[in-house]
């Protein structure tokens, strides 16, 4: 079978990669719309941006409401702000959620209607440039062709697509994720090991992007503990920011499936941090697919040093699902009710979130079959 591989025209990373991509910036165009966050006003880091558009020449406006669930209405408000500004080109700097909706702002200046009626079609209209600088190590946005929002009317989180949402420019500069809190790390950096340990493991998995996924597994569990026991261990941060992008390019390839399935509908009706609800699905889910795909991912185990003479792959396998939770342990990362979810709330919630879970899509990419029945079972596991 024939596979294509996308990626970002053009990558930036390691130390002072901001302050080298203001000439690629300039080519982009004159003016930019930058999306982010307060806190990434608070921090600095844009400033540290700014100061870098200015240095070349390049004017801009920012618009810093998005917060961590990026939502239809943030996104008609950056439309309009980009047309009343007359802006050329985006720049999104934050972690996924800014730069998810930046993604969704320029799709929509260049496609009509509503982003609910692009649920499950390509967007097809290109948008303006898209330059991604991504803070957390994490969602590896900056090198997908995916944007999710929340639907505010249906309480959904929208999966939307299109091969021009990724950006032609990402700028993964580890200097920019030190200030992360060190539950944003362990959020971010088990939502990247999901990416990679799903896209390995996928029924679309390929060659090109399987080097990537098997390479981002290898840096995560070497550098994620030391990134959340010490967020200013500089080597630790610029090897999970390549390791964030690694799994976003694998599964930008390759799909997600049964974790990134089920981890939405917690996330759009409990309002769990994506990274954080895929850990809390991460064991159950993770023992259900290794069933189905025991070669697979006996592959990530030995790669990462889990494999021990004498193994079969099931064994290997499950190796690798216990490390995977161990270290969802060490990261301290809450359970549903440590969470503070009510118990009888999510039972009553479990038809619809399957429902949507099984609508996503994502389910249906994991190595073996995947029910309705087979997710209601997982999600009621979880309080067990
Ligand atoms: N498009 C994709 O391919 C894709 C993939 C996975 C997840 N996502 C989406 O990404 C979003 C989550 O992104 P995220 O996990 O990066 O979180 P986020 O962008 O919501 O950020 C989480 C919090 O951390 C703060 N923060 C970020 N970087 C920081 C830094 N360097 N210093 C201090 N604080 C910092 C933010 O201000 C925010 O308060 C979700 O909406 C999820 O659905 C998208
Ligand atoms: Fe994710």
């Amino acid at each position: 079978m024939a596979n294509l591989f996308l990626s970002p025209h053009k990558i930036i990373t390691g130390k002072n990669a901001l302050e080298s991509a203001g000439a690629l910036v300039k080519k982009l165009g004159s003016k930019a719309l930058i999306v982010t966050d307060k806190v990434m006003v608070s921090t600095g880091n844009v400033t540290k941006l700014t100061k870098i558009l200015s240095d070349n020449d390049i004017k801009y406006e920012v618009l810093d409401a998005i917060n961590s669930e990026p939502t239809d209405e943030m996104v008609y408000q950056g439309v309009k702000m980009y047309g009343q500004t007359n802006c050329e080109f985006l720049i999104a700097i934050g972690g996924g959620s800014p730069i998810d909706a930046m993604k969704a702002i320029g799709a929509m200046t260049t496609n009509s209607g509503s982003l609910s009626s692009y649920m499950g079609k390509e967007l097809e209209n290109l948008p303006p440039n898209l330059v991604a600088i991504p803070t957390t190590a994490g969602t590896g946005s900056e090198a997908t062709q995916f944007t999710i929002i929340a639907d505010t009317k249906n309480n959904v989180k929208m999966l939307l697509k299109g091969t021009g949402l990724i950006p032609v420019l990402a700028v993964v500069d580890p200097a920019l994720s030190v200030s992360a809190p060190a539950k944003v790390t362990a959020a971010t950096g088990i939502d990247a090991l999901t990416h990679a340990i799903e896209a390995y493991t996928s029924r679309k998995a390929q060659p090109l992007a399987d080097t990537f996924a098997i390479s981002a597994c290898k840096r995560i569990f070497a550098n994620l503990r030391k990134a959340y026991l010490d967020g200013g261990d500089f080597e630790a941060r610029k090897e999970m920011s390549i390791a964030s992008l690694e799994a976003g390019i694998a599964f930008n390839n390759s799909s997600v499936t049964i974790i990134h399935g089920m981890s939405r509908p917690i996330g759009a009706l409990f309002h769990v941090p994506h990274g954080t609800s895929n850990a809390m699905l991460m064991g159950e889910c993770l023992n259900f697919a290794a069933a189905g795909a025991a070669g697979r991912f006996a592959d990530i185990a030995k790669a990462v040093g889990f494999y021990q003479e004498g193994m079969s792959d099931y064994e290997a396998a499950k190796e690798l699902v216990k490390e995977s939770i161990r270290l969802c342990k060490d990261l301290q990362i809450p359970s549903l009710e440590e969470f503070g979810i009510d118990r009888k709330e999510f039972y009553d919630n479990i038809d619809k979130m399957a429902c949507d879970a099984l609508e996503s899509g994502s389910p249906g990419n994991t190595g073996r079959d995947v029910s309705k029945d087979d997710i209601v079972e997982i999600y009621k596991r979880l309080w067990e």
